[in-house]
């Protein structure tokens, strides 16, 4: 379907939990966040429902991201029935990866087609603190399990953050020289904590240009990332800029969050309620949500995000 600005809308974004194993300094304040509860989370059947609707409206990707996709109880499964939906082409997966190893051939024998995995340092006791609760070795043994499971291209995502993880730009990248990975770095988005936070945190993806070998070139757009390539090297390494270059000219997506909650843009305040809701009534409320899609946002100018969520509600 496409929405007023003539944008095929065919890439949902489904949270399917707002739990998390973690605490991520930039995703969840330290004392955490009221979680919602078990009857408040979308089921099983509401999840497919709403799948099938957007598919009959066009989508043709999912992913499922959180919180942490993999804290919710019976993710196969769901993998599995997402999969199985008629429309859907692909299913992608964003995941912090510490609880991956044990079942990352159940996921690709499910139907899970891709996986994107958060990990902003490669320094143990620095993982610890950015994540609050995580493990590197855990995250690390994730990776290693969906390259064993044959998951292909998996994609490490990496937040830059001024002060706390830009010196590991070089080691970061250098994950795409062995392996076929793409690494990307995202800038910092003022939102959540970190809409809170000091400037000099906030970086331009720019920086990660000067910092990679010499010989780096670029090799097109994936999606929302700008990839470059280091010649010999097996991945790409890519830069995603929500702050200094906007993408929403060619945005795709939707989001549905674990409460049923449709948010049309990542960072409007702008949300649909889709609980309770079946057939014509499902699909007239999605239009809704794909109509009131804003042409941009307006993070650069006010140094803000308008959305009234939390990461870990929206999933990233
Ligand atoms: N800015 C940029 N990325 C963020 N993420 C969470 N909060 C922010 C933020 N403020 C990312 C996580 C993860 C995904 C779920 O969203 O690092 O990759
Ligand atoms: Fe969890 Fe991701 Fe938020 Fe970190 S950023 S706390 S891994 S949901």
């Amino acid at each position: 379907m496409l929405d007023r600005e003539g944008r095929s809308i065919e890439y949902l974004r489904l949270s399917i939990t707002d739990r998390c194993n973690c605490r991520c300094v930039y995703c969840m304040p330290e004392g955490g966040v009221p979680m919602l509860a078990h009857d408040q989370i979308l089921s099983f059947e509401e999840l497919a429902r709403i799948v099938r609707a957007c598919a009959e409206l066009g989508v043709r990707k999912v992913r499922l991201t959180g919180g942490e996709p993999l804290a919710r109880r019976g993710v196969v499964d769901l993998v599995r029935m997402v999969a199985e939906v008629p429309g859907v082409e692909d299913v992608a997966m964003t995941t912090n990866a510490c609880q991956l190893a044990p079942i990352a051939a159940d996921l690709r024998a499910a139907g899970l087609g891709r996986l994107n995995v958060s990990l902003d340092t490669l320094r143990p006791e620095r993982y610890a603190k950015i994540t609050r609760c995580g493990r590197l070795a855990d995250a690390l043994a994730g990776i290693a399990a969906a390259r064993e499971a044959g998951f292909a291209r998996t994609k490490i995502n990496a937040v830059l953050m001024g002060g706390v993880n830009d010196d590991e730009v070089a080691d970061l990248a250098a994950l795409a020289k062995d392996e076929p990975v793409d690494v990307r770095f995202i800038e910092l988005m003022p939102i959540g904590p970190a809409a809170g936070w000091p400037r000099g945190r906030f970086l331009p993806a720019d920086y990660v240009l000067g910092r990679l070998p010499a010989g780096a070139e670029p090799r097109g757009r994936d999606g929302v990332a700008e990839l470059w390539h280091v010649p010999g090297w097996a991945g790409n390494v890519g830069l995603i800029r929500p702050m200094s270059h906007k993408f929403c000219d060619g945005c795709s997506r939707i989001r549905v969050m674990a409460d049923g909650r449709c948010k049309p843009c990542l960072h409007s305040s702008a949300e649909v309620d889709l609980c309770g809701l079946e057939g014509e009534a499902l699909l007239a409320a999605l239009r809704g949500a794909i109509a009131a899609k804003p042409k941009y946002h307006h993070m650069d100018e006010s140094h803000a995000s308008e959305s009234a969520r939390d990461m870990n509600e929206i999933g990233g």
